[in-house]
């Protein structure tokens, strides 16, 4: 390998979210207990490096010596359009690309777009959860479309029930998460095409985040949803380097929407909305320098979930698992256990000193007794924090 993921760099003291703020992660009820050998495995970042152009990009910004107002070059929209051309076979127009500072904000931004305090958004749970929250945030109603559970355990979307419920008009807005998160499962195109039709034939606007959709298993294929079906007008997708090169706290979303009217209604929604220059040279960098790198971290995350899934049918055989075809999110269910959802959690966040993210976050009726890991660090920190959730479960 030409990169070494293995490389464990201390993050303490960067200002980093889940390595410095153990009191607001246990005062926000994240964690139950923080001190200097706790293992926070819960936000999706990475632990691991960022590729080696986007670090020269941050040193040549850096020596420019001034930082004023910036505006996206045409070399910008060259590595993005790329980038989606040589990777998904998506021909996306300059035009069509809105820069927003992150994905979330960009969903936040299509709720105000599209909808009025009172309609309903539909969600499929168990879902990232900051579409749960940002819903309520602006008075809309959360619609949820729960996911159903396949014959090897990958979920997948309730078509018929999610057709009744776009027909409602009252709901105005549908919010895809492709890779799905927290689960890992990349939608079939068979669904995605579904899905699309049915937004596009109730007039249900349908945003896709797929933030997830560049860093998946060596064999799988991810298709924008844009890709499985003709009519794109109602489409409205979030992509994003954020989690692909670890530099979510660059804030580099792109928003691709090819409708003009719905790209003028969500312009004036994000209104300005200007990158650093940091941020839109890390994103020429990542989109044009490096491809390798990324097919070098997909490899290296196929061989930790691989790791993974073998210490838990060893170790720990009363966890429920599928494996993720998508992202280095990981969702374990541990109700084989029989303990409630206190004990699962004292033992992992306390006893174990390893941070997760609870179930119920992602589901508020269904998913006690889930809980996902990132499996985004170096291999070795991934293996301390299974062995020590495995010796607190031994014997139960
Ligand atoms: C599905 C999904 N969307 C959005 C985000 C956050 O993206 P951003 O940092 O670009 O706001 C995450 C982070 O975990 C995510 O999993």
């Amino acid at each position: 390998m030409k990169y070494d993921f293995d490389e464990i760099i201390n993050r303490r003291g960067t200002g980093s979210i889940k390595w410095d703020f153990g009191d607001d992660l246990i005062k926000m009820g994240y964690a139950e207990y923080f001190d200097e050998k706790t293992l926070p495995l819960f936000t999706a970042d990475m632990d691991i490096a960022v590729p080696p152009p986007i670090v020269d990009a941050m040193h040549r910004t850096a020596d420019q010596r001034i930082y004023g107002y910036t505006m996206l070059p045409p070399e910008y929209y060259e590595a993005v359009t790329g980038w989606f051309k040589r990777r998904h076979d998506w021909d996306i127009a300059p035009e069509e690309i809105l820069f927003c500072p992150g994905t979330v904000k960009a969903v936040d931004v299509a709720i105000n777009a599209f909808t009025e305090p009172g309609d309903g958004v539909i969600i499929q749970r168990p879902v990232y959860y900051p579409f749960t929250s940002h819903i309520e945030k602006h008075g809309r109603n959360v619609v949820n479309n729960q996911m159903l559970v396949d014959d090897d355990g990958y979920y997948k979307p309730n078509l018929e029930e999610f057709e009744d419920l776009a027909k409602i008009p009252e709901n105005k807005l549908f919010i895809l998460c492709n890779p799905h998160n927290p689960s890992g499962r990349i939608f079939d195109n068979d669904d995605l095409r579904e899905l699309a039709r049915i937004c596009k034939e109730n007039d249900v606007i349908l945003i896709a985040d797929e933030i997830h959709g560049d860093l998946i298993r060596q064999d799988q294929v991810f298709t924008p949803i844009v890709k499985t079906t003709d009519d794109v007008s109602q489409i409205v997708t979030c992509t994003a380097i954020n989690k692909t090169f670890n530099t979510a706290g660059l804030h580099a979303t792109n928003v691709i929407i090819s409708n003009p009217e719905l790209r003028k209604s969500y312009r004036k929604a994000l209104g300005s909305a200007m990158p650093s220059p940091f941020t839109y040279n890390a994103v020429i960098a990542a989109y044009n320098e490096c491809e390798d790198w990324v097919e070098e971290l997909k490899t290296y995350f196929d061989g930790t979930i691989e790791w993974v899934m073998t210490f838990l049918r060893e170790n720990m055989p009363k966890v429920k698992f599928v494996r993720p075809e998508g992202s280095y999110i990981f969702w374990m269910d541990f109700r084989g256990y029989e303990l409630s959802a206190e004990e699962i959690r004292k033992k992992i966040y306390i006893d174990a000193n390893v941070i997760l993210e609870s179930g119920t976050l992602f589901d508020p009726d269904n998913g006690e007794g889930f809980e996902r890991i990132c499996l985004s660090s170096p291999r070795p920190i991934i293996k301390e924090a299974f062995l020590r959730i495995a010796a607190e479960f031994k014997g139960c």
